[in-house]
């Protein structure tokens, strides 16, 4: 879709133009007017789509620029940009039939999500809109990064859905060997160096293909030589990824900063990794508690308890009153096939199918593809131990 951007501020311009180029269909703020008069000038000999609109330096006048121009692009979705000063322009913008208002500063996420609204009613539909899925370690081995790569390989391969896996860790990110003997061409830090480049074929081009359907973005190896992350730079990823794939898995490691947060505030459930012991679920606890205080929706949030074995001291029950969160899934303590597969670098569907932790990867599989279990607030309970008397 092309846009036509009403605004002095060379910037804004800036920011706009290369938010909407990581869009997939990209929005091309084509076209630049500094102002509404400007604007109404200079008409354009094609109507753009969309007409994004900064009324921070307008003045009175401008209410009846902006109407005359509604009229003018009878057929382009407004946008009004506004840092709250002029309240009657707003006004008159709704009586127009204005429907996007967004505040300066811009928010990208709201940028975004307007753009996704406008794009909607005008059926310039995107082409996807895959799920991303976090995965956090409470404790060092924890099991997140087996359990995430794993889990990747068992989704493509089993599900027939394309999968990205992205090594979150700032240092000593390992997930590519957890799956893989090739060594990663390109890093997460490649990435970031040549976002502007981003679109689908070249995230692609970036991974170690582990399968068909999955590749892994690796963490940079060394982080001194490396370009940093930057949180702006994970929305314009993870905003190609969902156009891209179906599934996006995160694996968070322990890092809580401002680029995992970055990550996590966008995704659609977070899974904390933990095994069944005390100092696991103090640590649990502590990420919970930073979630609740960052206001995400604790329905996003499920567990994983890995290395589960049954009968043992503390029990799921439990864990549920502890952390107030519901369990997701159990994967069973199973060294031998687990300890082959990392060693070897071969996911753990395909060096032991039989084995009880592929098994458990394959019903892992099944919950969340089905997501009756996300959607259903008692239905966990009621689908991982049946009725209430199950003894675990
Ligand atoms: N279900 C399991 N059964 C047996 N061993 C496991 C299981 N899950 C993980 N492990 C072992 O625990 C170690 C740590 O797991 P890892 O995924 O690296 O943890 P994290 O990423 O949370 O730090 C792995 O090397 C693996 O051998
Ligand atoms: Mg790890």
């Amino acid at each position: 879709m092309k846009a036509l951007l009403i605004s002095r501020d060379t910037q804004l311009y800036a920011e706009i133009s290369s938010q909407g180029a990581a869009r997939v269909p990209p929005l091309n703020v084509a076209t630049t007017r500094d102002s509404l008069r400007d604007a109404l000038d200079r008409p354009l000999a094609d109507s753009p789509g969309m007409v994004i609109v900064d009324i921070s330096d307008a003045d009175t006048a401008d209410g009846d620029l902006l109407e005359r121009l509604t009229r003018h692009y009878a057929s382009a979705h407004f946008m009004l940009l506004t840092d709250n000063h002029h309240p009657d322009i707003l006004i008159r913008a709704m009586r127009v039939g204005v429907r996007e208002v967004l505040q300066l500063p811009l928010v990208h996420r709201a940028l975004h999500e307007a753009i996704d609204r406008i794009a909607a009613s005008a059926g310039v539909a995107s082409v996807h809109d895959g799920k991303v899925l976090a995965f956090i370690a409470c404790k060092g081995g924890s099991g997140a990064t087996f359990i995430s790569t794993n889990f990747g390989y068992a989704l493509a391969t089993l599900a027939d859905k394309k999968v990205l896996l992205i090594d979150l860790h700032r240092q000593f990110g390992d997930a590519t060997l957890y799956v893989s003997d090739q060594k990663p061409a390109m890093t997460l830090s490649d990435v970031c160096q040549q976002i502007a480049r981003i679109d689908g074929p070249f995230l692609e081009s970036c991974l170690v293909h582990v399968a068909p359907g999955f590749g892994v973005l690796a963490a940079a190896d060394d982080p001194s030589q490396s370009v940093e992350t930057k949180p702006e730079h994970i929305d314009i990823i993870l905003r190609v990824a969902r156009q891209h794939y179906d599934y996006i898995l995160l694996d968070v490691g322990r890092q809580i900063d401002a680029v995992s947060l970055r990550a996590l505030d966008t995704t659609d459930a977070i899974y904390p990794v933990l095994q069944l012991a005390l100092p696991d679920i103090r640590d649990a606890r502590r990420l919970l508690d930073i979630f609740r205080s960052l206001g995400y929706l604790t329905d996003h949030i499920r567990l994983i308890v890995n290395r589960y074995e049954k009968g043992g001291k503390l029990r799921l029950q439990d864990l549920h009153a502890a952390l107030g969160a519901e369990v997701l899934h159990t994967i069973p303590n199973d060294y031998i096939a687990v300890t082959d597969s990392v060693n070897q670098g071969i996911p753990v569907l395909q060096l032991a199918r039989g084995s009880p932790a592929a098994r458990s990867l394959a019903d892992l599989v099944e919950i969340v593809t089905a997501r009756r279990i996300i959607e259903t607030k008692s239905g966990l309970f009621d689908r991982l131990f049946g009725r209430s008397e199950v003894d675990y």
